[in-house]
């Protein structure tokens, strides 16, 4: 067990983590943010997606205690207020979800392909840079179309 201190949305939290304790199961069940969702813990499915430093991290293959001085952004922390971000936004109008079981995982992801592409993005990079991510419900199409919306709304 040892203390753990770091950002989550902006917000400074020091709590006592037990060193196995993924950081998945750190968000949900310690502070309970259950929108970073958990499809996998192998590392396959890409549900658990938060932001850690500002770079895409599957939170299930990271210790808590290893993000110990860092910044983590969830999907609850995407949002200004009662505005959405323009990639949560365009998963809505594009309808860009089914069940929604995957949907915090592939936005945060969505958020960080935009950022790392400021040029614009394709549809083949969108579904390559995807790999990770695995909805087994919409066949793709509308989340391809709604990170593409997204990342125009970001600029
Ligand atoms: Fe982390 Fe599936 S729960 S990749
Ligand atoms: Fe159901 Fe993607 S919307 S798993």
């Amino acid at each position: 067990m040892s203390e753990v201190t770091l950002t989550v949305n902006g917000r400074e939290v020091t709590r006592d983590v037990e060193d196995r304790t993924l950081l998945s199961t750190f968000l949900r069940e310690t502070l309970g943010l259950t929108g970073t969702h958990v499809g996998c813990d192998t590392s396959q499915c890409g549900a658990c997606t938060v932001h850690i430093d500002g770079r895409a991290v599957k939170s299930c293959t990271v210790l808590a205690a290893q993000v110990a001085g860092g910044e983590v952004v969830t999907i609850e922390g995407l949002a200004s207020g009662e505005e959405l971000h323009p990639m949560q936004a365009a998963f809505r109008e594009n309808h860009g979800l089914q069940c929604g079981f995957c949907t915090p995982g592939m936005i945060m992801m969505a958020v960080e392909i935009a950022n790392r592409h400021p040029g614009g993005l394709d549809e083949d990079t969108i579904r390559k840079e995807l790999e990770g991510n695995i909805c087994r419900c919409t066949g793709y199409h509308n989340i391809v179309k709604s990170i593409d919306a997204g990342a125009k709304a970001m600029g």
